[in-house]
């Protein structure tokens, strides 16, 4: 295997054999990509990659410019290079847009799996783990009683909500971080973007943060992150500098509120289409809560909520193709060789459509995973990964899931969601895909429920 070293591995990847027989890697031929990759931009990338699959099967290769990249479409096949063998394809490919954004490779998303980056990602985790414990819950219940009263607000106009959800989420983000619930920003999404202006304000807080008492406020995130810096031990001590907490920082708000808010609007636009799930919810809700809102240990007496988050997360997770990673060393998947420094796409969304798991799978049915353990309904939260897994599995899963479950909760035991009565026709479920999978702007009235139970 030593032998590959310096060669470009993207070339002799095409005369793959599998360990086990004599047949190459499929694919499609020649660069069929290469010019409708740009198109595919605004396309669905994802559904793409997934019907590619139903003809060359759950691994094949994929040639893109001069780079050849391996898409893996099944839970199995994902599990076996991200769980299994997660220490051969921990990597990330390095990019020149994402080095930018990145500060150079210094963010956990991006960078790739170095000495560096395990103390990083070890700093955060913990960080992350401190802070949660002590305030999650309150963070996201204050939040999400605010929203509530943002959507009274309307009285029952029809209204887009993006923007709403994603305050709502960058709140619960940045009071974690900072403490605080705003940036001074109002279009938080739109600030993110922009590099410079994002660093700016980022450095601005952490160096505030610094200079004041609160240094050694552990409670927030980055207290807890600086505090580490300060300790950090014999081992990791040469590694880590303001860079890396700047940076980690940037990841977690990012990842914290673009996804979280996504997903809130493919759930109100999905009961939309099925209203009568909607009721269920909220039947369920009355009768096991019998009037308060719910904390995040409620969610087992809640199983037609957690159902409907489950279906939300698998017809559309919100980060569809993961982030790309890289093998730091030759390494098989589903027995065919995979050389060093190929790049791997996970297919979330084609794993999550797999006919072979999940019987009809482009419809939303909740009820799939109701009839876990014998039911006719098929699938099983075992296939379900959104978040990925092994050692690049989503940093933010936790707060994620407490974020879903409460936000989902409070709203749908306050309101309503209904189709405004001038709309003809519903929302638009095809989605746009770029790194997050989000749905096309629409329109929807939050009608408050009865404040007595049904
Ligand atoms: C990475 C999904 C929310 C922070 C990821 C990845 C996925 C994902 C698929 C890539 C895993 C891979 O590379 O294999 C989701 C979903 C979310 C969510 C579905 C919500 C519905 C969050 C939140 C945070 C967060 C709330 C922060 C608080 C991160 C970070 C990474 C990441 C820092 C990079 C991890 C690494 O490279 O090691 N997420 N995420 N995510 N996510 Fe999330």
């Amino acid at each position: 295997q030593e032998n590959h070293k310096g060669r470009d591995d993207s070339r002799f990847l095409d005369q793959f054999l599998p360990c086990s027989s004599s047949l190459s890697l499929p694919g499609p031929p020649g660069h069929f990509l290469i010019g409708n990759m740009m198109e595919l931009k605004h396309d669905h990338l994802p559904i793409h990659l997934t019907n590619l699959a139903q003809r060359y099967g759950s691994i094949y290769r994929l040639k893109c410019g001069t780079t050849t990249m391996v898409v893996l479409n099944s839970s199995e096949v994902i599990r076996e290079a991200l769980v299994k063998k997660w220490c051969d394809f921990a990597g990330r490919p390095i990019s020149y847009t994402g080095n930018i954004v990145s500060g150079g490779g210094c963010n956990i998303s991006l960078g790739d799996y170095t000495e560096k980056w395990k103390a990083q990602h070890r700093l955060v985790h913990s960080s992350l783990q401190r802070c949660c414990k002590k305030s999650l819950h309150d963070v996201i219940e204050r939040q999400a009683l605010h929203l509530l009263k943002v959507l009274m607000g309307y009285k029952g106009r029809a209204v887009d909500l993006s923007e709403d959800f994603t305050v709502a989420a960058s709140n619960v983000i940045t009071t974690l971080a900072f403490g605080i619930e705003k940036l001074p920003n109002p279009v938080f999404a739109h600030l993110l973007k922009e590099v410079v202006r994002r660093d700016e304000i980022i450095g601005r807080h952490l160096n505030n943060y610094k200079q004041s008492q609160d240094k050694k406020n552990q409670d927030v995130i980055t207290g807890s992150l600086l505090q580490g810096l300060d300790n950090q031990n014999t081992e990791d001590k040469a590694l880590l500098t303001d860079i890396h907490v700047h940076m980690a920082t940037v990841d977690l708000l990012i990842g914290g509120t673009e996804t979280t808010a996504a997903w809130l609007n493919w759930m109100v636009a999905f009961l939309l289409h099925r209203p009568e799930v909607q009721e269920l919810v909220y039947e369920e809700l009355c009768t096991v809560l019998e009037g308060r809102y719910p904390k995040y240990s409620d969610r087992h007496r809640l199983p037609v909520l957690c159902s409907l988050i489950s279906e939300v997360l698998r017809l559309r997770p919100v980060a569809p193709l993961a982030v790309p990673h890289r093998a730091i060393r030759d390494s098989s998947i589903a027995g065919y060789f995979i050389p060093k420094n190929t790049v791997i796409i996970p297919n979330l969304f084609g794993a999550h459509h797999d006919p072979e798991v999940w019987p009809d799978p482009y419809s939303f049915k909740p009820e799939r995973f109701l009839n876990e353990g014998g039911g006719s309904g098929g699938g099983s939260t075992r296939d379900l990964i959104p978040f990925g897994g092994g050692a690049r599995l989503c940093l933010g899963e936790s707060v994620a899931k407490i974020e879903l479950f409460l936000f989902s909760a409070y709203l749908l035991r306050d309101f309503q969601f209904l189709l405004p009565e001038s709309e003809t026709s519903l929302p638009d479920l095809r989605g746009v895909a770029s790194v997050v999978l989000k749905i096309k702007s629409y329109e929807v009235v939050a009608r408050p429920r009865p404040v007595t139970n049904p």
